[in-house]
């Protein structure tokens, strides 16, 4: 039997996004009850670790949280092995690794579905949660543009792809070499409904004049730490300030998957002004994670 899995936005179509964003909003039900979901992280989280587990708690599932002391992928023993030996116990994996590539390898002997929860690449289950507290803003999707700014990070990735699919355009501004790479250019673009559009700009003010959204992420990732001084300077001028919100639409919301660098990617003032949605953002982690594990429960 195949299974669906979510490594990345488009492994779903425009329809099946959208399916999953309304088995977010939708209540609970106990489709989960006695089934075990491993939760499987190589690096830190609080919202993704909290929010799934108790996603899947709603669900009447049993979230079992393994972090890297315990599985020590391809240390103790290699991916696969430790997957095929997690078959028999669970009916969901869940997974934050560093090489994307390890989830891949976990799909070629999974026997249920595999989801990312955060990899080199893409960050899709915040993009669902961006994707809902967006249309929870506006009403609908289509026609939207979001303006990104700083680093086009695995979390800018999914989101890109997740809003064209979605009609809503997605305008980035940050220093070329933390860009989007023409491949990632080619593969969102291919995505576009609805007339929506990817724009590529340095200028900060390009991305977000008129914007619907103002988004940004942490400056350097995990497993980027030893690059922050070279990102900071390189991302001078970037920090999503009053003044910047203040060019895009006026009724625009700001968005940060957290955690957040206060006054460093985003001032204070922003992350806590009366346009920013991040806690709702974050809340809707749970949300949008439960509908995502609704939505694979109803493709069998
Ligand atoms: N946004 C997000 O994924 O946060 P955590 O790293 O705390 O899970
Ligand atoms: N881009 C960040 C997102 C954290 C949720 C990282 O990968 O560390």
């Amino acid at each position: 039997m195949t299974h669906r899995h979510f490594l990345e936005i488009d492994d779903l179509t425009d329809d099946e996004l959208s399916a999953v964003l309304d088995a977010s909003e939708k209540a609970s039900s106990e489709v989960l009850a006695r089934t075990g979901v491993a939760l499987i992280f190589e690096k830190p989280s609080l919202r993704t670790r909290n929010s799934c587990e108790m996603a899947v708690v709603a669900l009447g599932g049993h979230p079992v949280y393994i972090t890297d002391t315990e599985i020590s992928l391809d240390k103790r023993e290699t991916v696969e092995d430790a997957i095929r030996t997690l078959n028999g116990y669970y009916g969901v994996f869940a997974a934050r690794v560093f090489e994307h590539s390890k989830l891949e390898r976990m799909v070629s002997v999974a026997r249920h579905p595999v989801i990312n929860l955060l990899s080199d690449s893409g960050h899709p289950v915040q993009a669902l949660a961006d994707l809902l507290t967006i249309r929870q803003a506006f009403g609908s999707l289509q026609g939207l543009s979001i303006g990104w700014v700083g680093d086009f990070s695995n979390v800018a990735r999914s989101l890109a792809l997740g809003a064209l699919s979605l009609g809503v355009s997605f305008r980035f501004a940050g220093p070329a070499q933390y860009g989007p790479t023409p491949k990632d250019c080619d593969r969102i673009r291919a995505l576009s409904r609805h007339g929506a559009t990817l724009s590529v700009y340095t200028q900060p003010s390009d991305a977000v004049s008129g914007a619907q959204v103002v988004s940004t992420d942490a400056w350097y990732s995990m497993g980027q730490e030893g690059e922050k001084e070279v990102r900071r300077l390189a991302m001078k001028g970037c920090t999503v300030d009053s003044s910047l919100m203040a060019i895009a639409a006026p009724d625009a919301i700001f968005l940060h998957c957290l955690p957040a660098h206060r006054d460093e990617e985003a001032t204070t003032e922003v992350l806590d002004g009366s346009q920013s949605r991040i806690w709702q953002q974050a809340h809707n982690r749970m949300h949008s994670f439960r509908g995502l594990l609704l939505w694979l429960h109803e493709q069998g």
